[in-house]
């Protein structure tokens, strides 16, 4: 979570009909009050919206309060935006405002609504009706604030509201305005302009010489179908910029599975399974563990965090590395460059996010024993 007093410069960079479309509703939505529902897939800069819808509306002096639903447990999620009051739980030690206490006239952003418990929606909406702010374990409200509401999530809530785990009456409240921003895929004229523009920047932030990307490395990021959107790409220039060796960037600097992404279409397209791209960013999370020594903890495990990773990419990368280990956990802890005592931590952290596989599955079964058992 996050309060950011000051504005900073908010940049929406792009000059697609798309992005400028989403410019003009930021604007639209800077002008009201209405709470606004930003839609997109992981990556697309949710974000980077909620930010400039504040910056630009009569709030921007006031603080804009960040808070991820997706990072906390419930009792945590509460308390953080509600406070709490002392001896509500063991450690509240004294009475603790809440973040929605801290942004008067402000703005509250929260990121990955659709990942709130039941529970949490409850109090949520409570608040929504009332303005008014109940610390945890008060037992009447403590004070009215006036915050604008801006959600975002990559979750398809209509789907969560048919399904019955997310409330209709609160997905009813958050949807007023209603912003989606479409997938880097769907408007790739920003794709040169974003690469500059990160470019530029991490080439000043790491004090790197000029580099200019050429025409076959850009045709393979107008290619690439990037399914961790403009936070890829942006990841991708980084690299870039730290590995570049000479100041032309060509087709062998950029990751395998962008430059792939080329041969895909001129050979034979159709022969590409369409699960190909999307399993890639898991791919090179998983590669660069297993192949470059990097750690799950610096790797995956904030990605995952940030909702940056969804579970099936989490899944995905146990997956590659019980493959290699045979299906045994200990080993893939070491293969994932985790010390040996992380072994319970991980494997909590994987069964909290249901991303646990059934190692009997990866177990390669000796030819002889395998007539036995089937
Ligand atoms: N149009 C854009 N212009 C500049 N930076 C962007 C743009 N879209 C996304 N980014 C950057 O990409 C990263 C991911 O954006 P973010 O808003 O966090 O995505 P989301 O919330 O949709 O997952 C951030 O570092 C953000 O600054
Ligand atoms: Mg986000």
């Amino acid at each position: 979570m996050s309060i950011v007093g000051r504005p900073q410069e908010v940049r929406l960079v792009g000059n697609s009909e798309a992005i400028r479309l989403v410019e003009a509703e930021a604007d639209t939505a800077a002008r009201s009050d209405a709470k606004v529902l930003v839609t997109g897939e992981t990556g697309v800069g949710k974000e980077v919206v909620a930010r400039l819808i504040h910056h630009r509306s009569a709030r921007a002096s006031a603080p804009l309060v960040t808070l991820n639903c997706a990072g906390l447990p419930d009792s945590l999620l509460e308390s953080e935006l509600f406070g709490h009051v002392r001896g509500s739980f063991t450690g509240a030690y004294r009475d603790k405002p809440g973040l929605l206490e801290m942004a008067p006239n402000g703005t509250l952003f929260l990121d990955e609504v659709g990942e709130m418990s039941t529970r949490m929606q409850v109090v949520l909406l409570r608040f929504l009706e009332s303005g008014e702010i109940q610390r945890v374990g008060a037992d009447r409200s403590h004070a009215r604030v006036n915050v604008r509401l801006v959600t975002a999530t990559n979750r398809d809530l209509e789907a969560q509201v048919a399904a019955g785990t997310f409330r209709e009456d609160l997905y009813f409240r958050l949807n007023v305005i209603r912003m989606r921003i479409p997938p880097l895929r769907d408007r790739i004229e920003d794709i040169p302009l974003l690469a500059r523009y990160f470019l530029h920047g991490y080439r000043q932030q790491h004090r790197a010489p000029a580099v200019e990307i050429s025409t076959e490395a850009m045709d393979a990021l107008l290619t690439y179908r990037w399914p961790g959107n403009v936070r890829e790409l942006k990841n991708v220039v980084e690299r870039i910029v730290l590995k570049a060796t000479g100041p032309n960037v060509g087709l062998s600097d950029l990751p395998a599975e962008v430059r792939r992404s080329v041969g895909a279409v001129e050979g034979s397209a159709s022969s590409q399974p369409p699960a190909f791209a999307a399993k890639s960013y898991a791919d090179e999370l998983a590669e660069r563990m297993l192949d470059h020594g990097e750690s799950f903890w610096a790797v995956v495990y904030p990605l995952f965090i940030s909702r940056d990773l969804t579970r099936a990419d989490l899944r995905r990368i146990v997956q590659s590395g019980l493959e290699r280990t045979n299906g045994n956990y200990r080993l893939l802890v070491q293969s994932f460059n985790m010390p040996i005592d992380d072994y319970k931590r991980f494997l909590s952290f994987l069964r909290k996010h249901d991303c646990h596989l059934p190692f009997q599955r990866f177990r390669v079964v000796p030819a002889r024993l395998r007539a036995q058992v089937s």
